[in-house]
């Protein structure tokens, strides 16, 4: 069982979008069975899936809350085939602050993934921040996917986020969680954008993926509740995030 992370402590930077559109990938070209697990209090990943706003169970709440809460007791299916969610919603904010007391508060999402076997891949979407639920997500993960927003600062987000992750590897002992992929967002025909990429490609050549463009469709998709595939499968947004979504794939170890 693979689990991946897709963190940037920065905000907007697409990690829900690319989290939702690669699970979905893997979903649907690979035929695995994927459970995505919202760790966002915005809870965006049940609204762009097409979920109603409101819900009262607090999946993910409960999840980290909760002693005896299994995930797959919280998965819901979506409408895409074999693909799984655990949503959230604002309440996980609070349960965040009411956990960090807790001296394995880091640790939660880990011991409930470590022997879960009910789906083939996970993958958490995370808060825009370095906090406790993003902490419990680095540990619980031996992937991470970093969107970065193509922007001049950056090359300096990623060098500081691979730190963070250098220090759970060392804090853990372990070799996890480990950089597969790094993916630039949000792309203009600039100079500077062309810029920045040659930074990141020499900077981070293993991990750097195709780059993803702003695209209008991509907004107007989620606005509907649905992949930019089941949007406009023949569009330019389409094609470039089947490919960038194949790359992230196979840096996984997805087949
Ligand atoms: N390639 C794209 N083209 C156009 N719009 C996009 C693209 N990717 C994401 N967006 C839009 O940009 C906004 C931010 O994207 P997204 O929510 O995926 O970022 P995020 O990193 O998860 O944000 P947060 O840090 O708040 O969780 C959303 O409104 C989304 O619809
Ligand atoms: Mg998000």
């Amino acid at each position: 069982m693979v689990r991946t992370a897709f963190i940037n402590e920065k905000g907007g930077t697409g990690k829900t979008t690319l989290a939702v559109h690669t699970a979905a990938w893997i979903a649907e070209n690979l035929g695995k069975k994927v459970l995505l697990v919202d760790m966002d209090p915005q809870g965006q990943v049940g609204k762009t899936l097409g979920f109603p706003a409101r819900d009262e169970r607090h999946p993910a709440s409960t999840l980290l809350q909760d002693k005896e809460a299994r995930p797959g007791d919280l998965a819901e299916p979506t409408a895409i085939d074999n693909l799984d969610v655990i949503r959230s919603d604002k309440t996980l904010a609070s349960v965040a602050e009411k956990i960090a007391r807790r001296k394995d508060a880091h640790r939660i999402l880990d011991e409930k993934f470590q022997r879960y076997r009910k789906h083939d891949v996970v993958i958490f979407d995370s808060p825009p921040s370095l906090g406790i639920l993003t902490q419990n997500i680095l540990w619980a993960s031996q992937n991470v996917v970093l969107p970065v927003a193509c922007t001049y600062l950056a090359l300096d987000g990623c060098a500081e986020l691979i730190q963070t992750i250098d220090q759970v590897q060392e804090e853990s002992g372990r070799k996890t969680p480990a950089v597969c992929a790094i993916v630039p967002t949000f792309r203009r025909r600039t100079r500077l954008a062309n810029e920045i990429l040659e930074r990141l490609d020499e900077y981070f050549p293993d991990w750097l993926t195709d780059s993803i463009g702003f695209y209008v469709a991509v907004d107007e998709a989620q606005s509907h509740g649905k992949t930019i595939w089941q949007y406009r499968k023949r569009s330019t947004a389409a094609q470039v995030f089947n490919d960038v979504c194949a790359q992230i794939a196979a840096r996984m170890g997805v087949k």
